[in-house]
């Protein structure tokens, strides 16, 4: 079994990583060469364009920043779509518009190849140790025949529903984490200027309802003031994007949702797009004008 792997960025460097580890063979590109040396010095094949990974392989993995991105790679000029042969599997695992992911899945079975959208979630950590927790949109024959590939790079994959539904998933995911993390940032924000450590009101509330993986992740880091990313803001804004216009477009308002993005977008103003999302705190250090950090930081 050979695997194409395409977009070798944050995440898709190191889950090819586990799979050339759990030992498939691959084929990858990207356009950075920088990163496809690194994963050829790993093991792995280099291919000269989508189009000679998916000519090479029985299964085709891509891990782009977006809709568009997907759209060129699958779909595009020396895409997937011009290598791939009828019966293959080409499964999109970055977090894209649900209805982009329709689209792909539609061009693809007029050639008679099968697509899976198959987003997930845990960040650059979890990408390493391949304990990824993947969303599955798709048949569920072409689920059960990937299934085995997908867990040596997460530690659960669920099938969603059909073709859309890992997107959706996702973006159902994006909403929580972007909430979470402003939620935590506002309870920081009023501790520090409470006079209370922050530390310890992490350490106190973790184990409680107020504790969860969100809070676990991210307090270390804006404990020390550390926005290395990690997920970066520019593309939560992208997912929040997609889930503002796929909530739109079924008639679903996301009040919530929406004031997280302009936080978001105060922050890309100030030229922190590139930060990683945990950096929300510092909209709210800058209203209340405290720093949240541990003592001694
Ligand atoms: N970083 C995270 O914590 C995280 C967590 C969960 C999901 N995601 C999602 O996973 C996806 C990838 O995220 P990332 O953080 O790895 O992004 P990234 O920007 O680090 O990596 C994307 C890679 O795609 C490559 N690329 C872009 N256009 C290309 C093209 N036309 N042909 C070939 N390669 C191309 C880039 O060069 C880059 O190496 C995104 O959809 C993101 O939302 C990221």
């Amino acid at each position: 079994m050979k695997i194409g792997f395409i977009g070798l960025g944050i995440m898709g460097k190191p889950m090819s990583k586990n799979l050339l580890k759990a030992g498939y063979k691959l084929v990858v590109y990207d356009i950075v060469q920088e990163a496809v040396k690194e994963v050829v010095a790993a093991g792995a094949e280099a291919g000269a364009s989508p189009k000679d990974v998916a000519s090479k392989t029985d299964i085709v993995i891509t891990m782009l920043p977006n809709s568009p991105h997907v759209k060129t790679v699958i779909l595009g000029k020396d895409g997937v779509i011009e290598g791939v042969q009828k019966g293959k599997i080409v499964v999109d695992m970055s977090s894209i518009a649900p209805a982009v992911s329709q689209e792909v899945g539609k061009a693809l079975a007029e050639k008679g190849v099968e697509f899976l959208d198959a987003p997930v979630s845990g960040g650059e950590p979890k990408a390493i140790d391949g304990t990824l927790a993947i969303m599955v949109g798709g048949k569920e024959e072409v689920f059960n025949k990937v299934k085995d590939i997908l867990l040596k790079m997460g530690s659960s994959a669920v099938l969603c529903g059909d073709i859309g539904a890992g997107n959706v998933t996702k973006l159902a995911n994006q909403v929580i984490v972007a909430l979470n993390i402003a939620a935590m940032s506002e309870a920081y924000v009023l501790a520090t200027k409470a006079g209370v450590d922050p530390a310890k009101v992490f350490d106190a509330i973790k184990g409680g309802l107020a504790g969860s993986t969100v809070l676990n992740a991210k307090s270390p880091m804006v404990l020390e003031g550390n926005y290395k990313p990690g997920f970066r803001i520019e593309l939560h804004i992208k997912d929040l994007q997609n889930a503002l216009d796929t909530a739109h477009d079924i008639g679903v308002p996301v009040p919530l949702t929406s004031v997280v993005m302009e936080i978001f977008q105060a922050l890309k103003v100030e030229g922190k797009a590139k930060e990683d999302h945990c950096g929300i705190i510092q909209f709210y250090e800058k209203l209340a004008g405290v720093k949240v950090r541990k003592k001694g930081v």
